[in-house]
């Protein structure tokens, strides 16, 4: 709360891939409403996401979902002290619709603007899970665009410890569901059908790349697993879908929770949280919990639906900006390639 005692509400609005979502969030931390359009089966006819079809429906929900999150919220635009969106990085079609419709909202009331990074949403997800958690604390952000190992320093300070050298965590899930004929989105599937296979079945690679240790690879795991694949095409061997998709997923998870703990020990962190929407895979985050309980590390983790895109997590990140002084202009443009801790 402010100095007055008065509730900050914002409107948060995301628009930065496949869902149009609106929210609104109290204090920072309870979410009012959460509403989420989401566009997968319309992508899934084409085995993954059109940008100019997103863009397109984005212009068609937007309006709606926020009319909704408000109703849910119980509030009118009068109520509103802030709004947050998602500026980048993203698709930028899809992101300029959000930018558009937060500016022209922001001018034509007055409310203050405040243009929020897609992957600090991502992170601040977790504030809205765990009421207690406070930096610093390290969180893991692996999304279908991303895979950033991050030191959450304060509230909108990070350090990035490790990236991903080419595909991220999601976009492998996505890649090797399609060629052992799941469909899209890869990531669901996989983790289910992973359920009745044997994630030692088939021993693939563990890349190791970079200086710090705690860079992450994965373009040579979706290789190893085409090449497994052809090889077992070319024998006539029958493949066992659920056995590939399990080897593959704990080759995945084996890397993310490995290079985690040794920066967490390395950093002598104590608090570790996982963001984004591989984080809601159910393998990855049993295989957490474990490994971090082992260590005593205490670990946060956001519910499957604010793992994945979602407004309140934009709403959430844009409280911290906004009571930290941040605002936009009317110039705020779509960043399709914006990094963490740039504005
Ligand atoms: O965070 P998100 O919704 O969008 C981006 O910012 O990219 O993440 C979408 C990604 C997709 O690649 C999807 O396959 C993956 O998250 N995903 C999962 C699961 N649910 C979604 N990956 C593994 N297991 C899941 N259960
Ligand atoms: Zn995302």
């Amino acid at each position: 709360m402010n100095s007055e005692n008065k509730d900050i509400l914002v409107l948060g609005i995301e628009s930065s891939c496949d869902e149009t979502a609106a929210a609104v969030i109290k204090n920072g931390r309870e979410i009012l409403s959460n509403v989420i359009y989401s566009q997968i089966d319309l992508h899934t006819l084409y085995g993954g996401v059109v940008p100019e079809i997103a863009s397109r429906k984005h212009i068609d929900k937007i309006n709606q979902v926020i009319e909704e999150a408000l109703k849910k919220a119980n509030v009118t635009l009068k109520d509103i002290d802030a709004i947050a969106v998602t500026y980048g990085p993203g698709l930028v079609g899809a992101l300029l619709v959000g930018v558009a419709e937060a500016k022209a909202i922001a001018f034509a009331t007055g409310i203050p603007l405040v243009g929020v990074h897609h992957i600090e949403g991502h992170i601040c997800a977790n504030y809205l899970a765990n009421a207690q958690l406070e930096p610093p604390f390290m969180c893991l952000v692996v999304s279908g665009g991303h895979t950033h190992l991050v030191n959450v320093k304060d509230y909108g300070v990070y350090e990035i410890l490790g990236r991903t050298f080419d595909d991220a965590a999601g976009e492998a899930f996505d890649k090797v569901a399609r060629a052992i004929g799941l469909g899209y989105p890869g990531g669901p599937k996989i983790d289910k059908v992973s359920n009745e296979g044997n994630p030692e079945a088939i021993p693939f690679p563990r890349a190791k790349v970079g200086e710090s240790g705690y860079d992450f690879s994965f373009s040579g795991l979706k290789s190893a697993v085409l090449n497994y694949l052809n090889s077992c095409e070319m024998k006539g061997e029958e493949v066992n879908r659920a056995d590939v998709a399990a080897s593959f997923q704990q080759a995945v998870i084996d890397v993310l929770v490995g290079h985690s703990m040794d920066a967490l020990e390395k950093y002598e962190v104590k608090k570790f949280a996982i963001a984004g929407g591989v984080a809601s895979n159910s393998h990855l985050r049993a295989a957490f919990e474990e490994a971090c309980e082992k260590r005593g590390v205490e670990f946060f983790l956001p519910p499957p639906i604010l793992c994945t895109d979602n407004a309140a997590m934009i709403g959430c990140a844009g409280y911290y900006e906004f009571i930290n002084g941040v605002r936009s202009g009317y110039d705020l443009n779509a960043v399709p390639n914006l990094r963490l801790g740039e504005r």
